[in-house]
């Protein structure tokens, strides 16, 4: 009898998401590939295999009886790395000011830059892997990371460089994205700005970033700025993502599918054309419902409506100072309670599809034999618990790359 690593025995649901190696979408995205009383044999940090009942030597068994087990979440979209805090602006929230009034008052990203740019490197990387631990501790194995709060060359790539740090120093994968166009700094014009992205940022973001991705909103970056960034970004290698349709509709979500974007995110205002031309090209909407909640808005993103055009739908954090969340369960509850996402459209949104949206289905995103060995093991006798069950952490157990953390 072969002898593996880590066996997890009798889990009242194995949540496999085993299927097509491609995003999902519509009713796809339903299918969970459940195994009842489910096994699985995990051996130098691969998994070996799923089941029932599985015939193995193993170094650890884990008995799994009442629970659930899943892959680790993936977060394809946050703001990992920034330093402070904007606790104050709550006050001016409840008062009614828009993102867009806290912006211009000297808040929101600006402040947030001010702050950054000021961060010793040490400072910035303890601040921020506080952060990724508390990622970890909700259960989320592996997540995407943007640079956006320097808007200057020498902050930018201060920020790239403290996520590759956390990536080599933490059990987290950490997958990076360029996001020098999060905003105008105020010493530059729009023009100037964006050709320092292009002309002298863009160049420097050689192995440290796999994506770009632009804040294409009204005030902020046109979708004719975003295009040509993302077009400079694609010569250098860089995947383009975009912040689409946030506050305003700038046809964002058209715009992802003519550039080829792997995804668009938040969504909110999107048009039904934009949101059918990404549903023909495959871009995968992430959701971000942290965000309108955090901002106390009434609406969230469209999520059925989006799901039912199509679209392969993915949920993250966007774990930023404005939207301070690390906790994947928390957003997972939103989606399903404020956007009318079922649970099992909410998990594989946050597992699969999510892994989809930074192109790491190959190895992560399911539980599947040859797949890296993420798995979490949640205090839930099924899956509809998660969405159920708020308030408290649910997972007990993290697994990754095939060791328990
Ligand atoms: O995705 N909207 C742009 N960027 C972030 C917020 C950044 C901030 O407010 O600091 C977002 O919501
Ligand atoms: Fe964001």
């Amino acid at each position: 009898m072969e002898t593996v690593d880590i066996l997890i025995k009798n889990a009242n649901e194995l949540i496999t998401l085993k299927g097509p190696n491609k995003p999902r979408t519509k009713k796809e995205m339903s299918n969970l590939s459940i195994i009842k009383k489910g096994s699985i044999a995990i051996k130098n940090g691969i998994i070996v295999e799923t089941g029932k009942n599985l015939k193995y030597k193993a170094k650890k068994i884990i008995d799994a009886t009442g629970k659930t087990v899943m892959p680790g979440f993936v977060d394809p979209h946050t703001h990992l790395v920034f330093a402070g805090s904007r606790e104050f602006e709550l006050d001016w929230k409840l008062q009614g000011l828009s993102y867009m009034d806290i912006l211009k008052k000297g808040g929101g990203i600006t402040y947030t830059v001010k702050e950054t740019r000021k961060a010793k490197d040490a400072d910035l990387l303890k601040q921020s892997r506080i952060r990724l631990d508390n990622m970890l501790r909700y259960g989320t194995t592996t997540c995407e990371a943007k640079s956006g709060y320097g808007l200057n060359t020498e902050t930018e790539l201060k920020i790239l460089k403290t996520i590759k740090k956390l990536n080599d120093n933490h059990p987290v994968d950490i997958i990076p994205t360029f996001l020098g166009a999060h905003a105008v700094p105020k010493e530059k014009s729009t023009s100037e700005y964006v050709d320092l992205v292009i002309n002298e940022m863009l160049p420097k973001t050689k192995g440290l970033a796999k994506f770009c991705d632009v804040f294409c909103e009204k005030g902020v970056f046109t979708p004719n700025q975003s295009k040509k960034i993302l077009e400079a970004g694609k010569k250098y290698g860089l995947i383009p993502k975009i912040h689409a349709d946030e506050i305003v509709d700038t046809c964002g979500a058209a715009l992802s599918a003519e550039i080829g974007a792997i995804s668009a995110d938040h969504l909110l205002m999107s048009n039904d054309k934009g949101l059918k031309q990404m549903a023909k090209k495959g871009v995968i909407g992430v959701m971000l419902p942290g965000t309108p909640f955090s901002l106390m808005m009434r609406d969230y993103a469209p999520a059925r409506k989006i799901i039912d055009l199509g679209v392969p739908v993915a949920l993250a954090t966007d774990l930023n100072p404005n939207c301070w969340i690390e906790n994947m369960q928390f957003i997972i509850q939103l989606a399903c309670l404020n956007m009318k996402m079922t649970p099992a459209e909410a998990i594989c949104a946050s597992t699969f599809n999510a892994a989809c949206s930074i192109g790491l289905n190959d190895t992560i995103g399911s539980l599947e034999k040859g797949k890296q060995a993420d798995i979490i093991i949640l205090d839930m006798p099924n899956h509809k618990f998660l969405p159920y069950h708020f308030g408290v952490n649910l997972v007990e157990i993290i697994i990754k790359n095939g060791r328990i953390v």
